[in-house]
C-alpha cells in the first residue's frame, strides 16, 4: 500500500504538532513548590526540610532528569484558612510540576483535596494526618514522613512494658495531636490501663496550669505530642514544675531538633521516632557532615525528610529522563523507587507512605540515643485508602 505525498504530509505535520507540547514541557525547567512553615512554632521543622530537599537537588547538580530547577517557596504560617489560595496559587498560576509541603495536618489534608482533584504530583515531607495516605490517597500524592498512627500505635506496647497504667496524654488540640492520642489509648489499652486526655490549644506554649493538674493527678508518666518551639519550653517547664523527677515523660517529637536547645531538663525522656541521629550507616554520615557544611545545623528527622523527598524526586525523575508529561509513568517510577535514607533504606507502601522502623530512644545530653527498637518495618493500614 502507498500514501500519497500530501497525506504523508499532514501525517507527518500531526505527529509534530503532538510532540511539541512534550518537548516545550521538558526542556523547561523542573518547578517545584514548596509549602513550609518559616515562621512561628514550627520554622525550624520547614527550614531544615527545604534546605535539606535543595541540598539532596544540589549535590545532583541541581538537575532532575537533566533539567535544571526553579523553586518556588511560600511561607504556610501554619495557617490552614489561608492554605487553599496558597496551594490553588501554586497549582493553577505558577502550574508547578511538583508540589512539596506541609508540615501540619490540617493543611496536609486541605492539599490532598485540593490535588486529588488538580493531579498535580505531591510530596508530603512531615503533615502525619492519617486520611492523606488513607480516606484521601491518591495516585499523585505521596508521603515521606509517617502517618500518626504509625508512630503513636508503638507507644502503647513500649509504656505496657515499662508497667505503666495510668498515663496522661498530652497535646496540641489538632488533627495530627488528636489522631496521636486515639491510635496510642488503642494499643495501650488491653485491658485496665487508663488513658488521661488532657489536649491543649494550638500552639499555645503555656503549660503551668496543667501541670499543676497533673500532680494532683498522680500518673504513672505522661505521654506528650508537642515540636518545635513548643517542645523546647514544654520540657523546660516540665522540669522547672518538678514534675521531671516525679512522673517519667514518653513522646515521639519532644525532644527532636530541640534536645540541645531543652539542655539537662531532656534528660531521661523515652522517645520513639523513625529516625535517630545516631544510626550508623553511609546516608546519615554523608547527610550528617553535608548539612552542617551547608546550614551549620545538626540534622534531625525533618531535615532527613527534606532529603528523602529531595531522593525521590531525583531517582524518579532520572528514570524517565525529566519527562512529567507523561506522569503515568513517572509516578510508576516514583512507586517503584527504593530510598536509601539516613534512617535506613525504605520503599512506600500502596497507599505511597513509607514502611519503616520505629526506634526507641532516650535522650542524653542533647543528644537523642538509640536504646531499642519499638516496631519493625510498620506499615500503616491505610484505612479507606482506595486507588
Ligand atoms: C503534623 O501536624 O502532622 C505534625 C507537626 C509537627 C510534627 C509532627 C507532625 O513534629
Amino acid at each position: 500500500m502507498s500514501i500519497q505525498p500530501h497525506k504523508s504530509r499532514t501525517i507527518i505535520s500531526i505527529v509534530l504538532l503532538c510532540l511539541i507540547p512534550f518537548f516545550t514541557a521538558n526542556a523547561a525547567k523542573v518547578k517545584i513548590g514548596i509549602l513550609l512553615p518559616y515562621t512561628g512554632t514550627y520554622a525550624k521543622l520547614g527550614t531544615h526540610i527545604r534546605d535539606a530537599l535543595m541540598l539532596r537537588i544540589e549535590q545532583n547538580k541541581n538537575t532532575l532528569g537533566g533539567r535544571e530547577v526553579e523553586y518556588i517557596s511560600v511561607d504556610s504560617e501554619m495557617n490552614v484558612p489561608k492554605s487553599t489560595s496558597r496551594i490553588n496559587k501554586l497549582v493553577k498560576k505558577d502550574k508547578v510540576d511538583f508540589l512539596v509541603g506541609p508540615v501540619h495536618s490540617g493543611i496536609g489534608i486541605n492539599m490532598a483535596r485540593l490535588v486529588k482533584k488538580s493531579g498535580t504530583i505531591t510530596i508530603v515531607p512531615n503533615a502525619g494526618a492519617n486520611q492523606i495516605t488513607g480516606t484521601h490517597c491518591a495516585p499523585n500524592i505521596f508521603r515521606t514522613s509517617f502517618t500518626s498512627w504509625q508512630l503513636a500505635y508503638p507507644m502503647g506496647g513500649v509504656m505496657r512494658k515499662a508497667g505503666h497504667k495510668r498515663v496522661v496524654m498530652m497535646y496540641w488540640n489538632y488533627t495530627f495531636g488528636r489522631q496521636t492520642k486515639a491510635a496510642f489509648a488503642e494499643s495501650f489499652s488491653a485491658s485496665n490501663e487508663e488513658v488521661i486526655d488532657i489536649p491543649t490549644p494550638f500552639p499555645k506554649a503555656e503549660f503551668q496550669s496543667y501541670f499543676t493538674k497533673i500532680a494532683t493527678l498522680h500518673p504513672d508518666a505522661v505521654f506528650a505530642f508537642y515540636s518545635g518551639g513548643g517542645a523546647v519550653q514544654f520540657v523546660k517547664d516540665y522540669a522547672a514544675s518538678g514534675l521531671k523527677d516525679a512522673i517519667p515523660l514518653y513522646s515521639t517529637f519532644l525532644t527532636e531538633g530541640t534536645a540541645k536547645a531543652q539542655g539537662s531538663a531532656a534528660d531521661g525522656i523515652v522517645s520513639i521516632l523513625h529516625y535517630s541521629r545516631d544510626l550508623d550507616n553511609e546516608a546519615n554520615q554523608r547527610l550528617k557532615r553535608t548539612f552542617k557544611a551547608k546550614t551549620g545545623e545538626d540534622v534531625d528527622i525533618f531535615a532527613v525528610q527534606g532529603y528523602d523527598t529531595g531522593s525521590l524526586l531525583v531517582q524518579a525523575m532520572d528514570a524517565v529522563a525529566g519527562d512529567t508529561f507523561h506522569k503515568k509513568a513517572l509516578i510508576q517510577a516514583m512507586e517503584s523507587v527504593v530510598i536509601d535514607s539516613p534512617r535506613g533504606p525504605f520503599t512506600f507502601s500502596k497507599a505511597h507512605n513509607p514502611i519503616q522502623t520505629i526506634y526507641l530512644r532516650q535522650t542524653t545530653k542533647g543528644e537523642n540515643k538509640i536504646i531499642g527498637v519499638a516496631a519493625k518495618n510498620v506499615e500503616d493500614p491505610a484505612t479507606g485508602c482506595q486507588m
